[in-house]
This record gives structure tokens, sequence and C-alpha cells, in this order.
């Protein structure tokens, strides 16, 4: 009897963890983007990009992709690829946006390197105001 009750909890316990090993990427693949604001422009603090390579945000129902280039400033970008409209992915190692679809490729000014894509990225306006990152 306790040989049966222990196996019937093991079988459960593999149970759950087989199903949240299944529903977690679903979950955080169906999750959007961070939304930061809303209207026509975005403002973050300084502070939320230090130690971060790049940052998603929702500005004007468009996801942007805020890069942080260190010295060099920062950029930010539509994540809407202009062949199909995939959401393509900043690439820190690379340096690179990345389309998942059809492996365009894009660079940080948004230029086609690679793949079928047509044009550039669209490049969103980014002003500085003391502390704050205005997008937008
Ligand atoms: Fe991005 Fe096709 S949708 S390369």
């Amino acid at each position: 009897m306790k040989r049966r009750a222990f196996l019937k909890k093991m079988a459960a316990a593999l149970g759950l963890t087989t199903l949240f090993t299944f529903l977690y990427p679903a979950i955080r693949f169906l999750s959007p983007a961070k939304s930061v604001g809303s209207g026509e422009k975005v403002t973050i603090s300084k502070r939320d990009l230090q130690g971060v390579s790049s940052m998603d945000l929702i500005v004007n129902n468009t996801p942007v992709v805020l890069i942080n280039r260190g010295g060099q400033g920062v950029v930010a970008l539509s994540r809407v690829c202009t062949h199909l409209g995939c959401l393509v992915v900043y690439s820190d190692s690379r340096e690179k946006l990345v389309c998942p679809c059809h492996a365009a490729e894009f660079n940080l000014e948004g230029k086609v390197l690679a793949g079928p894509a047509p044009r550039a990225l669209e490049s969103i306006n980014v002003t500085l105001e003391g502390d704050q990152i205005i997008i937008g």
C-alpha cells in the first residue's frame, strides 16, 4: 500500500513537471513585450538601461527595441521586419538584429545586412533630456 501511494505521488509530480515544461515556454511566447507608457512618446529613466544591452518597448502600438550602445549612445528601431512582419530580435553577441522567420539581418542603424528584407527597419526618434530617455 505504501509503495502504491508513493508511486502515485511520483507519477503526479512527473505529470505536473511535464505540464509546466510545456506551458511555461508557451506562456512566455504569448506574453506581450513590456509596455512602459502610452501615447505618442515613451519616457524611461537612464538608470533603467544601465547594465542592459537592450530593452523591448511598445511605442505607438509598435514593438520597438531600444539598444544601449554604451559610449556610442542609444538607438531605437522598430522590431517589425520589413519582409513579412515578424519581430526581429537583438543579438547582443553579434551586435545585429536578426529575424527568426527568414534570417534577415540588420545592423544597429536598421540597414539590411542579409536576407530577404527589402528595406531598413524603421528608426524611432530618441531624445536624451537630463536623466530621461524619450522614445517616439
Ligand atoms: Fe523577417 Fe522574412 S519576415 S525575414
